[in-house]
């Protein structure tokens, strides 16, 4: 369904350049659910506007690598084709509902441009009002005049989600779509979007810097740190047995504090200058475990068990 290989993302500053992203590569199978996980700045939402291939100049650029979706490479496709994947097959639940609704909008009016493809004028009033209950907003058509700024958080949350299912997509790009809410509400958001994206056999890519929603609705996770891959796998595989010092801070952290939204970072230090060239390992600077190799040479994701994992010391380990 969905396949990034060797992907690479600056961000251009004037003449400062900034790779965000560097050699990521990423699987998602068809109807199934992948987390990308990291502490803020690691380049998660880099890589879901790399998808929609919103990254672009001057603001900043994919410089390389191969996003195929469907089979084939998105990053090759027109201007016209592309705004045709994101109109119809590509949904997307940003971070801040309030940011991605018109305020001058109504919410009718909203979902109604999103549906005017598949449903016939007649029948859009009663849909929308239909999909919208289905979303827990109750006396939805009594509410189609209203605004966004007249729904709660929780609610215009599931008002970017009505929109993003109306076009039926294939893929469903969700970016911390509950980070802003309160605990009840989220975990309302994220059960409704694990039951849509089941009912309907979507493909799920799941933004989030907390391991505990990821694993609510995830079965493959990919743990990222400056830019880089650290870790990938089976989601109950990496969380019972995470091979990554980072990853195991990560998870160290979630089981000190379970609550959902506890912020997971508590590994001193801070993650490595975005530079062109990197040296060594980019967790060195913070990793309890690090040596003199791992501040010269960047250890390659390999396998371990069915897990992959960038770190030195985790084949050592296996073999002592
Ligand atoms: N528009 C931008 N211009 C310059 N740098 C950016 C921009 N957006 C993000 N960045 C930088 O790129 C890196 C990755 O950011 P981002 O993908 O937003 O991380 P995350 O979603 O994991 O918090 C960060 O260092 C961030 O400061
Ligand atoms: S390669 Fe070295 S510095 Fe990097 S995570 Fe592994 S032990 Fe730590
Ligand atoms: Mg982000």
């Amino acid at each position: 369904m969905l396949e990034i290989r060797g992907l690479r993302v600056v961000y251009l500053a004037g003449k400062r350049r900034m790779v965000a992203v560097r050699n990521v590569d990423l699987e998602l199978s068809t109807g199934s659910a992948v987390a990308l996980v990291g502490e803020s700045g690691s380049g998660k939402s880099t890589i879901a506007l790399s998808v929609m291939r919103l990254i672009r100049p001057p603001v900043g650029k994919i410089e390389a690598g191969r996003i195929e979706f469907a089979g084939e490479d998105l990053l090759t496709f027109s201007e016209s084709r592309m705004r045709d994947v994101l109109h119809k097959e590509i949904g997307y639940v940003p971070q801040d509902p309030a940011a991605a609704l018109d305020p001058l909008c109504t919410i009718g009016r909203h979902i109604n441009e999103t549906l005017s493809a598949s449903v016939p004028s007649s029948e859009r009033r009663t849909a929308i009002a239909n999909l919208l209950e289905s979303l827990g907003v109750k006396n939805a058509r009594s509410r189609l005049g209203s605004y966004p700024h007249e729904f709660s958080g929780g609610m215009q949350q599931r008002v970017a989600i009505a929109i993003a299912l109306a076009k039926h997509p294939k893929l469903l790009i969700a970016d911390e779509p509950t980070t802003a809410l309160d605990v009840t509400t989220q975990l309302g958001i994220l059960t409704l979007i694990d039951r849509l994206r089941r009912e309907n056999g979507i493909s799920l890519l799941f933004v989030t810097h907390d391991f505990s929603i990821a694993r609510l609705l995830c079965q493959q996770v990919v743990v990222l740190y400056a830019g880089e891959v650290m870790e990938k796998g089976p989601i109950n595989d990496v969380m019972t047995n995470p091979r990554h010092p980072y990853t195991k801070a990560l998870v160290g952290a979630i089981l000190r504090e379970p609550a959902p939204r506890s912020r997971l970072l508590a590994i001193p230090g801070q993650p490595p200058s975005p530079v062109d060239v990197r040296v060594g390992c980019p967790f060195a600077p913070r990793c309890p475990l690090a040596d003199a190799k791992c501040a010269k040479e960047n250890p390659p994701l390999e396998n371990y068990g069915g897990v992959a994992a960038a770190c030195w010391k985790v084949g050592a380990k296996a073999t002592q």
